[in-house]
């Protein structure tokens, strides 16, 4: 499946995969910080923004071949840097388990490598459900708080608006598709062990879906792993914390080969 994609500057080549239910939007600061010296590419997964939302459900696996195929047809030659964010961290771990020939590094931000557990699974079948009853709005509703720390909730009400709009805009096929595709991953805490790239793993000291310690034990698995805390960030750090975030994700590549 060919993806939407946003690119911009040259250079070695960065990858950027953004969480649930959003869309490539989400990187604009870091297309603009990291183009400088690379080539940024952010696609819009399939099921989300502008790519095609076919019937699910959406295994991170094939969410990852997508993103594969797409570079491939772009001309973006391997080995490249992949970056995730939440779920786009699953996509990324699912394409460093298939590929791991095509990383140059793995940048793993707000995400977990642990599978769902059962009541997790459970309720976003339940979401899936609603949303194809009702739509996205509504049942993705509460997700807006929860992306957010409390204090960017109220000093921050543009990225509010911004993200709440991309949520009403996620068409409902892609947003159930991707909810039951995230239900049915393993846990890939043993792919970081089996990486032989380094691995970046960002979390937001503030973080309301993904608990530090998760973080933190990415880090502590990778042969060559570092984690840098983002303080007042929530569950968005690229968009809550532009500056820091470039600034952790720039001195990362300026020290691969
Ligand atoms: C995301 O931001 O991508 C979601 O919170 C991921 C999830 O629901 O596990």
């Amino acid at each position: 499946m060919r993806l939407a994609i946003e690119q911009q500057g040259s250079g070695p080549a960065v990858v950027l995969l953004h969480g649930f239910p959003l869309d490539r939007t989400m990187w604009a600061n870091q297309l603009g910080a990291l183009s400088d010296r690379h080539r940024v590419v952010a696609p819009d997964l399939r099921g989300h923004g502008q790519s095609p939302s076919p019937p699910g459900p959406y295994p991170m696996e094939d969410l990852a071949a997508d993103v594969v195929e797409t570079l491939d047809a772009l001309g973006v030659e391997p080995p490249y840097v992949v970056g995730g964010l939440s779920m786009g961290g699953y996509v990324a771990l699912a394409l460093a388990d298939r590929f791991p020939d095509r990383l140059l590094g793995l940048m793993l931000l707000n995400t977990r490598a642990g599978a769902d557990s059962p009541e997790v699974a459970r309720n976003r079948e339940a979401t899936a459900q609603a949303i194809e009853r009702e739509g996205s709005t509504s049942p993705l509703s509460g997700m807006v708080d929860k992306l957010f720390a409390p204090a960017h909730r109220r000093s921050r009400p543009d990225l509010v608006d911004q993200v709440a709009e991309v949520i009403r805009r996620t068409p409902p096929e892609g947003a159930a598709g991707a909810l039951r595709g995230m239900a049915m991953r393993p846990d890939r805490l043993g792919v970081i062990r089996s990486l032989r790239v380094p691995v970046l793993v960002i979390a937001g000291a503030e973080d309301a879906i993904v608990p530090e310690a998760e973080s933190r034990a990415m880090a502590d698995a990778a042969a060559d792993g570092e984690l840098i805390v983002i303080p007042g960030a929530g569950h968005l750090s690229p968009m809550e914390a532009p500056g820091e975030t470039a600034a952790a994700v720039q001195s990362f590549l300026a020290r691969l080969p």
